[in-house]
C-alpha cells in the first residue's frame, strides 16, 4: 500500500489493536492465545502455541534454562488479522521472576485482556500486573476461564475481582451452570444464548447460538431444562445489582467488561474477540519529556520497550522491539537515534508473526517492529524522523534481590564488564557499581534472573561467574534538588551508595528499617522505587 495522505494514516491507526494478556500462571493464557490466533488464521493447528512451552521448536528458546524450567523467560509479539482489524498481541512471561519484562511489555500496549481461573479467582501475579496496568489506566477486558470445571460462583468471582483488584465489573455475558452442569452463556446485551457442547470446538459463526429476546420464551426451557429458572433468577438479580457496561469507564480503566468461557473448549472466546475489536482502543497519544505525541502526526516516532538476545540461535542476534507511536515506518528508513546523536538506517526491520518473523516493508502506530541491535540500542530509546523526542513511562523497578558477582575466570574481567553492561541494557538484570568498591552488585526483581545472567555470561561472553551474597535487600534511586545537601548525603553514606548502568545514584540498604531511618534523617532527599529508562 502507498502512503498518500493523512487519511491513510488515520485509517491504519483506527484498525489497529495492540494488547497483552495478563494472568497468573496456569489460568489459561497460552490456551487463549492459541484460540485467538486460530480465529485470526495466524495458525491453523491447535497445539502450535503450546509447543512453545514444551520448548521443542520455539524461536524464543534462546537458552537452555528456559527449556529446563519449562517457563517462558522472554516475551514475544504475535500479529494477526481479524474482521479487518490488525491485531498485535504482545505475549508476557507468566513467571513472576520475570515480571519486570512483563511490566515493560505492558508499557507498549493500548489495552489488556485479563484471564482469571474460575476455580482459583484472583491470584497473586494478576494482582501485581493489575497494579502496573493501573499506572497507565490501561483498559482491561476480563475473561473468566475454565467454566467447564466446578469453581467459584460467577457472583463470587466478580466480587473477588472488585475487592482485590479495585475495578468495577460489568458482565457482558453470563454463565449457565458450571463444571459438568455448564450449559453455556447468555449474552446480556445481544440477548443470545450460546450453548456449550464439551469437546466440540466450533470456529463457525452461528453454531450453537439461539436468540432468546424474551427470557420467558419456552424455547429457553427446551434448550437448558431446569437451569432456565436459575438463569431467569440470575438475570433478574443482575438487572438490579450489576453495573451496566460503560464504554468511557472501560476506556478510563475504571471498569472491566467481563466474559465467561472455557478457552480449552474454545468457548466464549469468539464473543470476547468480537467485543474486543469493537471496544478496545486503537493507538492514542503518548507522553514524551516535552509534549504529548498523537499517532496521527505524520512524522514517525517510536520507542524501544524490550531487547531480546539470541531469539534464534542460528543468528545469535539481539533484537530491539520498537513500538511505532506516530506516522508511518518503512523499511530502509533513516531515523534519528537521539540518545547517541546519530542517524541510523533501519534496513532489516522485522515483524513478528505467530510462528515466524519476516521483513517488514511498512508499519503503523501500534505495530511492533524488531530492529537488529549491535549494542547501540537501550530500553527506552526513542527514534524519530526529526524532532528530538524522548518517550516516558518505561520504568525500571527497584530490585528486591541482590548478589555480588564473583569472577571465576580471572582473565575475563573486561568481558564480564561488557556482558554485564549489555545484560543491563536489555533489562535482563540491574547492575550496580558501589562508589567505594571495585565490584559489581546485581539486582533483580525475581531470583531466576540471577540464574539467567550467569548462564548467559557463560554462553554469550565465555565468562565463568558465580555469586556471593550481599548484606543489601533494598534499593532506592536518590535525588535531591539541593546540590549541597546531596553532596552532604553522599559523603555521609558512601558505603551504601552505588551507580546504576545509567550513572544514576542508588542507595542500597540492608533492610527496610535502615531505609526508613535514613529517609527520616534526610527529608530533602527523595528515595524512589522506580526510575525512568533514559
Ligand atoms: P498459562 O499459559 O496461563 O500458564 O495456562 P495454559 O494455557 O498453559 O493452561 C494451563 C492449564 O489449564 C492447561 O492444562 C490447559 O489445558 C488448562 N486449561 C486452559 N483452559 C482451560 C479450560 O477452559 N478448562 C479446563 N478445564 N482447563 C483449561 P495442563 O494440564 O497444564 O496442560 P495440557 O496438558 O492441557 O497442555
Amino acid at each position: 500500500m502507498n502512503f498518500n495522505n493523512s487519511s491513510d494514516l488515520k485509517r491504519q491507526i483506527e484498525r489497529r489493536r495492540t494488547f497483552g494478556i495478563i494472568s497468573h500462571p496456569d489460568a489459561g493464557k497460552t490456551t487463549l492465545t492459541e484460540k485467538l490466533l486460530l480465529f485470526g488464521g495466524a495458525i491453523t493447528m491447535a497445539g502450535a502455541v503450546k509447543s512453545r512451552k514444551s520448548s521443542k521448536h520455539a524461536t524464543s528458546d534462546w537458552m537452555a534454562i528456559e527449556q529446563e524450567r519449562g517457563i517462558s523467560v522472554t516475551s514475544s509479539v504475535m500479529k494477526f488479522e481479524y474482521k479487518g482489524y490488525e491485531i498485535n498481541l504482545l505475549d508476557t512471561p507468566g513467571h513472576k521472576d520475570f515480571s519486570e519484562d512483563t511490566y515493560r511489555v505492558l508499557t507498549a500496549v493500548d489495552s489488556a485482556v485479563m484471564v482469571i481461573d474460575s476455580v482459583k479467582g484472583v491470584e497473586e501475579q494478576t494482582r501485581r500486573l493489575m497494579e502496573v496496568c493501573r499506572m497507565r489506566n490501561t483498559p482491561i477486558i476480563t475473561f473468566i476461564n475454565k467454566l467447564d470445571r466446578e469453581g467459584l460462583s460467577p457472583l463470587e468471582i466478580l466480587s473477588d475481582i472488585e475487592e482485590n483488584l479495585q475495578i468495577e465489573c460489568a458482565p457482558l455475558t453470563w454463565p449457565i451452570g458450571m463444571g459438568k452442569g455448564f450449559k453455556g452463556t447468555y449474552d446480556l446485551y445481544k440477548k443470545e444464548l450460546t450453548l456449550f457442547r464439551p469437546g466440540f470446538e466450533s470456529l463457525r459463526d452461528q453454531d450453537g447460538i439461539a436468540v432468546i429476546k424474551d427470557l420467558n420464551d419456552p424455547k429457553l426451557d427446551q434448550l437448558i431444562g431446569i437451569q432456565a429458572k436459575d438463569l431467569r433468577d440470575d438475570i433478574a438479580l443482575l438487572e438490579g445489582a450489576a453495573n451496566p457496561f460503560d464504554l468511557d469507564d472501560y476506556l478510563k480503566g475504571c471498569q472491566t467488561p467481563v466474559f465467561f468461557g472455557s478457552a480449552v473448549n474454545n468457548f466464549g472466546v469468539r464473543e470476547m474477540l468480537d467485543s474486543f475489536v469493537e471496544i478496545a482502543p486503537c493507538p492514542g497519544p503518548r507522553k514524551t519529556t516535552t509534549r504529548p505525541v498523537s499517532p496521527e502526526e505524520e512524522e514517525f516516532s517510536g520507542f524501544v520497550f524490550k531487547i531480546q538476545a539470541n531469539m534464534d540461535l542460528a543468528h545469535r542476534d539481539r533484537l530491539a522491539f520498537m513500538r511505532v507511536c506516530s506516522g508511518r515506518f518503512y523499511r530502509g528508513m533513516k531515523v534519528k537515534h537521539h540518545r547517541i546523536g546519530k542517524d541510523v538506517v533501519l534496513s532489516n526491520p522485522t515483524i513478528f508473526m505467530a510462528q515466524d518473523r519476516e521483513l517488514v516493508e511498512e508499519a503503523w502506530p501500534g505495530d511492533i517492529v524488531g530492529i537488529h541491535n549491535h549494542g547501540t540500542i537501550k530500553i527506552g530509546d526513542t527514534f524519530t524522523d526529526k524532532e528530538p523526542l524522548q518517550y516516558i513511562g518505561i520504568p525500571s523497578f527497584a530490585p528486591e534481590h541482590f548478589r555480588r558477582v564473583r569472577l571465576d575466570s580471572p582473565m575475563k574481567s573486561k568481558q564480564l564488564q561488557k556482558g554485564l553492561i549489555q545484560l543491563s541494557e536489555e533489562g535482563a538484570i540491574q547492575v550496580f557499581k558501589p562508589i567505594t568498591d571495585n565490584i559489581f552488585i546485581l539486582g533483580a526483581v525475581g531470583v531466576l534472573q540471577f540464574d539467567v545472567a550467569v548462564a548467559r555470561l557463560k554462553a554469550e561472553y565465555s565468562v565463568e561467574a558465580s555469586y556471593d551474597s550481599t548484606s543489601f535487600s533494598v534499593a532506592r534511586w536518590v535525588k535531591c534538588a539541593d546540590p549541597k545537601k546531596m553532596a552532604e548525603f553522599e559523603r555521609a553514606h558512601q558505603a551504601n551508595l552505588a551507580k546504576d548502568s545509567t550513572d544514576s545514584l542508588v542507595y542500597l540498604a540492608a533492610n527496610s528499617w535502615d531505609l526508613k531511618y535514613v529517609e527520616n534523617h534526610w527529608p530533602d532527599v527523595e528515595f524512589l522505587k522506580t526510575c525512568e529508562h533514559r
